[in-house]
């Protein structure tokens, strides 16, 4: 059996259910995640953008002054809307690097490959395609230099708070004394703000959660009606936890493939995502918890999102 059905089996049977949402990202998932980006509710992107605009200069300043010869890697870059500041910058000053992007998804890694050169004018990059700690062993063969790591857009925050330290030592076990990650942290602000982002006026986002009961119709040969099922996203202001729920509007039972049934109950959820939002202070002690010092805390213009540049000690 495959990895994809044993995960949706394992999570539909759990009390309570739950999805993982690595999931969401199929072919459909991809193209209706940039529509996210793209929709006004969801200020994330446009925060980080702000940052990436407007303090590129400030960012290859404060990555000089701590390292001389270096390696850019990044962690799901998507289509590199905001890193590509970045690495305009870096070319412009006449920083000698390579640019290593790494996704799972080998449609992303060949697209970056042929596009990103005519965008930038004299960039190497060598896309990688597979998950990113195999990948950065993989990395420890090709480059011998120092490394800065880039993972934006707040992707850390669809893991658990409670697993974010074990992600950060893993990451630091790839690297080097001296190496820098630059991450994305979306911070907590008003609840109404963060719910509007997670359940947009045009349903965009109804319509990514919904996709991935699609996928399980489509690859697993399951039967949900999605008409039956509602979005439904929650954010606590205490914990800063933003969770997405599907919620079936009636008792029903789905067939998944040959396999068999699940039963839900009127109103029963399943969870599909957590956003997690955090404080400065919080993402100041997961680097001290973790073998970072914090460097630099980069903001956007109203403060709604930091991306925190850390050193490996
Ligand atoms: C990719 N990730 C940071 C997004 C987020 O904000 O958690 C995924 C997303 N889910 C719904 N809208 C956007």
């Amino acid at each position: 059996m495959n990895e994809f059905f044993e995960d949706v089996w394992r999570g539909l049977s759990a009390s309570p259910k739950y999805l993982q949402s690595k999931y969401f990202y199929d072919e459909a998932g991809d193209a209706i995640f940039k529509e996210i980006m793209d929709c006004p509710e969801y200020y994330l992107t446009n925060c980080e953008l702000d940052v990436f605009t407007n303090q590129s200069d400030q960012l290859v300043n404060a990555i000089l002054k701590h390292l001389t010869e270096f390696d850019i890697i990044e962690l799901g870059p998507g289509d590199c809307t905001k890193s590509v500041f970045l690495l305009e910058a870096l070319v412009n000053r006449n920083v000698d690097f390579t640019y290593y992007p790494i996704d799972i998804s080998t449609n992303i890694i060949s697209q970056l490959n042929e596009k990103l050169p005519l965008q930038v004018p004299g960039l190497k990059i060598h896309g990688l395609n597979g998950d990113y700690l195999g990948m950065l062993d993989e990395l420890k063969e090709i480059s011998t230099r120092n490394k800065v790591v880039l993972f934006l857009g707040s992707s850390i925050g669809n893991r658990p708070l409670e697993e974010t330290d074990e992600f950060y030592k893993v990451l630091v076990s790839h690297l080097l004394p001296g190496d820098l990650v630059l991450t994305g942290f979306d911070l907590k602000k008003d609840a109404a703000t963060i719910l509007a982002a997670y359940n947009d006026k045009e349903g965009i986002t109804r319509r990514f959660n919904l996709n991935l009961l699609q996928r399980i119709n489509d690859t697993l040969d399951a039967d949900f009606d999605l008409k039956q099922f509602e979005h439904k996203p929650e954010y606590s202001e205490q914990t800063g936890a933003c969770r997405s729920y599907l919620a079936s509007r009636k008792p029903q039972r789905v067939r998944i493939g040959e396999v068999g049934w699940i039963h839900f109950m009127e109103g029963e959820q399943i969870f599909m995502e957590i956003s997690q939002k955090y404080t400065v202070q919080q993402t100041d002690d997961i680097a001290q918890a973790t073998g970072f010092a914090v460097v630099h805390h980069f903001y956007d213009s109203k403060e709604w999102f930091l991306d925190a540049l850390w050193q490996c000690r």
